[in-house]
């Protein structure tokens, strides 16, 4: 990048607020995909008026711009691609306002999901969607890429909650839509435009969220099984019967030894188990945990066990939590890659969708962990390379590649929760065909330098194992 446009740059954000050094722009090439890219330059506005004025100066040279949150993406969302400029905006972190009486709180971009739940618990409300990634996510990350996590079934994901949005176009022209009401009616809802868009389209300052109260009893279930397709039945029996359980956790034997190995998490070693939250008024969390545990009776379900003790929950699903980094402690010379790693299908479908996928893995002769939010039919399944093989990665895409014509033969979708960026983008692209075309248009309308994360999603064009952030020679197939 040319000295005179990083001293501009420098002019609107303040000194110590980009850099160009080398260890930083490495840094910044990353997110938690198997992808990297280094940038031009990084940058930290700390208000929507300098986010504007950056915006102006990178179109007007048609600068790339990549804005992020903390980077905690799984499909190369937040890696700059084109190289440019990545906007860092976790220094845009405070909470602006909480309105309890109103059921709303606004916050900036940066705020990060565990601080903003914080900020919420002493007034006794929630924002629901509880990521994996709880601790770092921001929330103007989960927007971008409609994150959720183990609450969905019950609670919604992230697009569910938003009222509002303060964008800012690559123009530079800051834009308020939707509203602080739980309702409008309000012609195209242009804030939904935003929620999943991952930085294509503009880049969002501020977030209105709607709030709910929390729940006063929580209490969990245990329930094993002697095979992963029972444990899927379990998952739509409870729903069918009818329950609404505020998550439903499933985890194949390949993800309990990991997080048994890795964090000594004790959990039973079966071929598969069900990890049942209820939650909402002391009486009726009693009431379903006798439903509950009837319908996992019924489906042969082995070594129950029922806590309400907030330390044994925790443990619990802290364990369900540490699955994917435990998932790179199983074998030696084998890492947990982030390919195919997030899929949904239909509910009922959960059966047949891990079925085939333990199918699949055993036909390339690589190591799947499958496990996920079953109860709105959200999985993850981590595939284990060795990432300096070439053969392994090739045997890894042919993985996804079944993986995925599975889920959209039962009628799902090649992301729930993850979003696409680079590592989906291929299979989103098969999953939409249709629709490709006025993504494009309205990508081209609102960015018609194409300067937002470039690249991406339906612009993306080849396969996914490019751009890899491991020491293997990038493969083109
Ligand atoms: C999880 C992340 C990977 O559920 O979505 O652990
Ligand atoms: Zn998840």
């Amino acid at each position: 990048m040319e000295q005179d446009v990083v001293e501009q740059i420098g002019t609107i954000v303040g000194e110590n607020n980009y850099s160009t050094r080398i260890a930083d722009l490495y840094t910044y090439g990353f997110d938690a995909s198997i992808h990297h890219v280094t940038p031009e330059i990084v940058v930290q506005p700390r208000s929507t008026e300098q986010v504007s004025k950056l915006m102006k100066l990178a179109n007007s040279l048609k600068i790339p711009v990549v804005p992020r949150g903390a980077g905690t993406g799984l499909c190369g969302g937040a890696v700059p691609l084109k190289g440019g400029m990545v906007m860092d905006l976790t220094r845009m972190n405070k909470i602006k306002e909480i309105r309890v009486e109103d059921l709303y709180c606004v916050c900036e971009a940066g705020v990060v999901y565990d601080q903003l739940q914080k900020a919420l618990g002493p007034y006794k409300f929630t924002f629901p969607p509880t990521p994996g990634s709880a601790e770092a996510c921001t929330i103007g990350g989960m927007v971008s890429t409609n994150a959720s996590g183990m609450r969905a079934i019950k609670y919604g994901g992230t697009r569910d909650y938003v009222l509002g949005l303060e964008v800012v176009l690559p123009s530079g022209e800051i834009m308020q839509l939707g509203t602080r009401t739980l309702k409008n009616a309000s012609g195209y809802q242009l804030d939904r435009l935003f929620v999943g868009a991952e930085g294509t389209l503009g880049v969002i300052t501020q977030v209105t969220l709607k709030i709910v109260p929390k729940p006063k009893k929580m209490a969990m279930i245990i329930a094993g099984f002697d095979t992963l397709e029972k444990a899927g039945k379990c998952v739509s029996a409870l729903i069918a019967k009818p329950l609404l359980p505020s998550a439903v956790e499933l985890m194949d034997s390949t993800c309990i030894r990991a997080v048994n190995k890795a964090i000594n998490a004790g959990l039973p070693d079966v071929a598969a188990l069900c990890m049942i939250e209820v939650d909402g008024d002391p009486k009726v969390v009693a009431e379903e945990l006798v439903e509950v545990v009837k319908v996992a009776d019924s489906i042969g379900a082995v070594g129950l066990q029922q806590s309400d003790d907030p330390a044994q929950m925790a443990k619990w699903t802290n364990s369900r939590k540490s699955v994917m980094a435990a998932l790179s402690r199983y074998g030696p010379g084998l890492v947990s890659v982030s390919l195919a790693d997030d899929m949904g299908v239909p509910i009922s479908k959960i059966p047949d969708a891990v079925v085939e996928f333990a199918k699949i893995a055993d036909k390339y002769g690589v190591v799947i962990g499958t496990y996920g939010h079953a109860a709105d039919g959200n999985l993850h399944t981590k595939m284990l390379l060795n990432p300096e093989s070439p053969e392994s990665w090739r045997a890894g895409e042919k993985a996804v590649r079944d993986i995925f014509d599975t889920c959209l033969r039962l009628g799902g979708t090649v992301t729930g929760e993850h979003g696409v960026g680079i590592s989906k983008a291929p299979y989103f692209q098969k999953e939409r065909a249709s629709a490709i075309i006025a993504m494009k248009a309205i990508k081209n309308a609102l960015d018609p330098n194409n300067i937002m994360n470039p690249g991406k999603m339906q612009d993306w064009d080849g396969y996914i194992i490019q751009h890899l952030r491991y020491p293997c020679a990038d493969q083109n197939q």
